[in-house]
């Protein structure tokens, strides 16, 4: 076992892990941040996706190990402080984005990436960036509309 530390969601944490175990499990296992889904762990599904030093990562596809010393963003840092939805989050509720909301957590993600970098996205823009985030319930369409809202609601 070997120890990794990281800053996930603005708060210092540490663990002891396998060199096998992914930093999604350390997240759901060690953290319990179960907000992180794991529907494959093939890296396929996308449901896993955070945020590592501030880019777009399916957390099934790296090791904990290589997330040591990250700045590492997850669902759960999505929401507001006082714990109420944030507004991608928001925007999800509101728009019908989301049926089962399996894929959800890995959906607001990519979507915060996208909208870090571009604030006035099109729709092929958005389903561009969701490519490699599979939704097995709403035929995408609610997404986009739901990502194109919460585009408008932050600038
Ligand atoms: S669980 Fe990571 S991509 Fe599916
Ligand atoms: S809402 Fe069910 S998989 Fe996307």
């Amino acid at each position: 076992m070997t120890k990794v530390s990281m800053t996930v969601n603005g708060k210092a944490v540490s663990g002891e892990v396998e060199g096998r175990t992914l930093l999604a499990e350390f997240l759901r296992n060690n953290l319990h941040l179960t907000g992180t889904h794991i529907g494959c762990d093939t890296s396929q599904c996308g449901a896993c996706t955070v945020h590592v030093n501030g880019k777009m990562v399916k957390s099934c596809a790296i090791l904990a190990q290589e997330a040591d010393g990250a700045e590492v963003a997850t669902i759960e840092g999505m929401a507001n402080d006082d714990g109420s939805l944030g507004v991608i989050q928001a925007a999800f509720q509101e728009h019908h984005g989301l049926q089962c909301g399996f894929c959800t957590p890995g959906m607001v993600m990519a979507a915060a990436d996208l909208l870090a970098k571009n604030t006035n996205p099109s729709e092929a823009d958005i389903r561009s960036h969701l490519d490699g985030n599979i939704c097995r319930c709403t035929g995408y369409h609610n997404i986009v509309k739901s990502i194109q809202a919460a585009a408008s609601a932050l600038s």
